[in-house]
């Protein structure tokens, strides 16, 4: 029996930077209807949904991440119409659309901390965390900001400080406050009502606070930053969440077929897991698999236990791109070459789980250098040269070879990556071996052999180090991953059994392909190879 397909355990989702998607106003800055004019771009990619960072109005401190008002779209991406068409627009292309809910605190200008630093009795006042400073004068407890520098910001007005996890510019919501508990409530609603399919929470984690505010006790060892040198157990994951999880998952599952992932912050597997399920998240986001090593044993054990942690109550998703994190092509890769970027699509689109591919990704974009006077990320500006930020990124999508990349015709917020003239949708649309349509022929090969897309996955032990391989079972069909993670070529033996006969469906799109003969694969550097067999019955 077919279980019943749904788009985002079966499907893919594509992460958009709205402000460096597609300018469509010659303003430098990507909006919503240059988004709706990629849509068949993106259709034709072959995903299933589109994750946006957000769009509501905000200061751009932390761009986006700052939010100033949750229940409208910033005018430079567009107006609220333009939302709702993009809405239409995708659901006609089967394409659903993911909000990025930012929660945990709000922008300094949103109109309710504007009134919450008028005065205590204000009603606002307690939606944020206000606190008496300590006895000396200083803060009222050691929490940091995860941004750097203290965690707790003095208003002279109040003679009180407020507590911001992230900039300064980011007050942290009073979780605890239930008339703000009950209107975050609504802001879900308010944009379900709208047909958004999704939403993706950031820093969930980081909603409630202990309720004493006691000190978050030092950890032993050096850390390469304040921060750091705290083990944070007052100031994230306190149980009190998970009674909002709930809440949140009862709300979304008033609507059919929704969706809810959320960001961990600062917290591993373990923990992360431990907010999927029926009544919980439908998945959280982990980062061990994004930041593992180049090699097919770390790669392996990321994925084995990631997916042992998910077992068969739950359903793992995987990214190795975001906005917060450098490009995969520029961690693995040192030159414009892209049969590593080909091995990571083979494997993030083939282990059991749902894949994030962040805009960019499938045409290999690497990180901009970004000059020190140009840096606009606030961590960039705060850490540099020691880390110089998020900024690389997040630069303009490459569309073709015309100036700024087809981006914008004006001057992009941010620099386009030189590579951009080669590099680019265009280019890669019209030469077969390309990455973009490699990551194409991948995800219809991925949508035409069910197993790939929801089958269980065993991952198999190989004497090679090199090769990461594993197996997906659905129903009567398996299919088989054989990964080569070094840049010699390897072979792999075909296990035997009398009942099965494989296949060859995917083997690469270049001149290097992999080839079988007899029992044996033989996988050129970095080359894969998917086999898929089905039960006489
Ligand atoms: C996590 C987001 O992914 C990141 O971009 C942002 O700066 C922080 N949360 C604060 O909202």
């Amino acid at each position: 029996m077919e279980k019943k397909k749904l788009w985002w355990k079966d499907g893919i989702i594509y992460q958009i930077y709205p402000r460096s998607f597609q300018d469509s106003n010659a303003d430098g800055i990507g909006d919503l209807t240059g988004i709706i004019k990629s849509l068949d771009y993106i259709k034709d990619l072959g995903v299933d949904a589109i994750w946006l960072s957000p769009i509501y109005p905000s200061p751009d401190k932390d761009f986006g991440y700052d939010v100033a008002d949750y229940l409208t779209i910033d005018p430079k991406f567009g107006h609220l119409q333009d939302f709702d068409q993009l809405i239409a627009e995708a659901h006609k292309r089967d394409l659903h659309i993911i909000m990025d809910l930012v929660l945990n605190h709000t922008s300094d200008q949103h109109r309710w901390f504007v009134e919450s630093r008028k005065s205590v009795d204000n009603p606002y006042h307690d939606w944020y965390l206000w606190r008496d400073p300590a006895p000396n004068g200083g803060p009222p407890n050691n929490w940091l900001s995860s941004f750097g520098g203290p965690g707790w910001e003095y208003d002279r007005y109040l003679n009180k400080y407020y507590f911001h996890m992230f900039e300064k510019h980011q007050p942290d919501l009073n979780w605890r406050n239930p008339e703000l508990r009950a209107m975050l409530m609504k802001v879900f609603r308010y944009w379900l009502d709208k047909g958004v399919d999704g939403f993706r929470l950031d820093v969930f984690n980081a909603y409630f606070k202990d309720e004493q505010m006691r000190d978050n006790p030092r950890k032993k060892g050096l850390a390469r930053r304040p921060f750091e040198a705290y083990d944070h157990i007052y100031d994230i994951s306190q149980p009190e969440m998970m009674e909002v999880v709930k809440e949140i998952r009862a709300i979304l599952n008033e609507y059919p077929d929704r969706y809810v992932v959320g960001e961990t912050f600062l917290e591993g597997p373990v923990y992360a897991r431990t907010l999927v399920g029926e009544d919980k998240f439908h998945a959280a986001f982990d980062f061990s698999f994004a930041q593992s090593p180049w090699n097919a044993k770390a790669f392996g054990k990321a994925i084995q236990y990631w997916d042992a942690l998910h077992g068969d109550e739950a359903w793992p998703n995987y990214f190795l791109n975001n906005h917060d994190l450098p490009r995969s092509a520029t961690r693995y890769t040192q030159n414009e070459d892209d049969s590593r970027l080909k091995l990571l699509a083979t494997m993030l689109l083939t282990v059991r789980g749902t894949p994030f591919i962040y805009y960019g990704e499938e045409i290999g974009m690497r990180d901009i250098k970004v000059a020190r006077k140009n840096i606009q990320d606030p961590v960039g500006k705060r850490y540099w040269p020691f880390y110089k930020g998020r900024d690389g990124c997040r630069s303009p999508m490459q569309w073709d070879a015309n100036i700024n990349a087809g981006f914008s015709t004006a001057d992009p917020w941010l620099p386009v990556h030189p590579n951009y003239s080669v590099r680019n949708v265009a280019n890669q649309q019209s030469s077969p071996a390309s990455l973009l349509n490699f990551y194409k022929d991948l995800i219809q090969v991925r949508k035409k052999h069910r197993s790939l897309q929801a089958g269980k996955m065993v991952l198999i032990p190989s004497d090679n180090k090199h090769l990461l391989v594993y197996l997906r079972h659905l129903e009567e069909e398996t299919s088989l991953v054989v990964l080569n993670f070094s840049s010699d070529i390897q072979h792999f033996e075909l296990p035997i059994d009398e009942v099965n006969e494989w296949d060859m469906v995917f083997n690469g799109n270049d001149a290097m392909t992999s080839h079988m003969s007899g029992t044996g694969i033989s996988l050129p550097a970095y080359g894969m190879a998917i086999l898929v067999s089905r039960l006489a019955i």
